[in-house]
């Protein structure tokens, strides 16, 4: 098969992440979990929860200034701006908007995608169309998450899983050197939405006491289904990922997964044939970000030198919608 042509590379990342820490003993104090059932069963030992004015916009802003200074990208040379978020931090306008004002944008255009865990892959796609469009060279793809805003902290199978946190990625044309997004699979399935979702708040059924009352504007999830469908969908994005690189197992460097579940990340792991010393893993220290963890576990890794200049990385997320997918990056 031929080898694809990038279009676009990631010139940069930038992550950010509240200081709070909070423990799973801390959770333990509030409801009835133990930090050995939340550890045994998911991998996380502690996640950031933002203060309460610290919302998507400001979370996915700093972030962003990392990245665009490690590009030196300065904020009137940046084209477009799209935001994955779960967690607008109001209806109307998009954050995406509320983050072009706070970064001083003032030359993008702005907008959120909204596929949940998935939603970072999906903004990386299509600032990757934009570009291949000539329409733009500068993309700031950020993903932004306050899980702890919509969350139900009584009930314990959600509210021991998510943490807050911001990523994000500097898209430029690809130079011609190899390096830049080689393939990528993208699916959803709205036929399972309500295994993962938000029942009331939205225009079906508005904000009322009785929403309120009820806790039908927080997260609602069936964990086992979830869980499920997860290993089965993110292996199959990897297989046609890979497939569509051109590659195998034996050419990636380094896996960056979705991480919501170390049993998860371990079982994709697996089936894609790569071994856990070639996998970033943090769930442990934050928990699920929905669509911020792929972002920041790619800023991590950089730092942590794992995924250096050349480093070829499969990336794989699922989540609400149902969505999922897979990318191949040559960094
Ligand atoms: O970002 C994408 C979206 N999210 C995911 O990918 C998450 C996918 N799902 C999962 O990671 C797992 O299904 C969970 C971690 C959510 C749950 O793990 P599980 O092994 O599937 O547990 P379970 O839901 O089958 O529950 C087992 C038991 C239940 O008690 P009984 O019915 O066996 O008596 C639960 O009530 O564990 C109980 N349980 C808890 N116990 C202590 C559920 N949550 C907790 C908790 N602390 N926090």
């Amino acid at each position: 098969m031929k080898k694809p042509k990038p279009i676009a590379e990631i010139a940069s990342t930038g992550r950010f992440l509240p200081d709070n820490v909070v423990t799973n003993d801390d959770l333990a104090e509030r409801m009835d979990t133990s930090d050995e059932w939340i550890r045994t069963r998911t991998g996380i030992r502690e996640r950031r929860i933002a203060p309460p004015e610290m919302g998507a916009a400001e979370l996915g802003a700093r972030a962003a200034r990392v990245a665009m200074e490690r590009a030196a990208v300065e904020p009137g040379e940046v084209d477009l701006i799209i935001v994955s978020t779960a967690t607008p931090d109001r209806w109307l306008p998009s954050t995406a908007c509320d983050m072009q004002a706070l970064l001083g944008c003032s030359n993008a255009l702005a907008f959120d995608v909204m596929a949940a865990c998935t939603g970072h892959m999906y903004g990386l796609s299509m600032a990757e169309g934009y570009i291949a469009s000539g329409r733009g060279e500068v993309a700031l793809v950020v993903a932004a998450e306050k899980m702890s805003a919509i969350l139900d902290w009584e009930d314990r199978t959600t509210a021991v899983l998510f943490g807050d946190g911001g990523g994000a990625a500097v898209l430029k044309p690809a130079n011609g050197s190899g390096r830049g997004i080689l393939s990528s699979h993208l699916q959803s399935d709205g036929n399972l939405a309500e295994l993962l979702y938000r029942p009331g708040g939205g225009a079906v059924d508005p904000l009322s006491q009785s929403v309120l009352d009820e806790g039908r504007h927080l997260l609602k999830m069936q964990g086992r289904e979830i869980f499920k469908n997860a290993v089965r969908s993110m292996a199959e994005a990897c297989d046609i990922a890979l497939k569509k690189a051109g590659w195998t197992a034996l050419d990636v460097d380094l896996l960056v997964p979705h991480q919501a579940n170390i049993r998860i990340i371990e079982a994709t792991a697996k089936y894609a044939g790569i071994p856990m010393d070639k996998v970033f893993v943090n769930v442990d220290r934050y928990g699920n970000m929905s669509s911020a963890t792929v972002p920041i576990a790619l800023d991590e890794a950089i730092e942590e030198g794992r995924a250096g200049p050349d480093a070829n990385i499969l990336t794989v997320a699922f989540g609400a919608g149902l969505t999922w997918g897979a990318m191949t990056i040559r960094m």
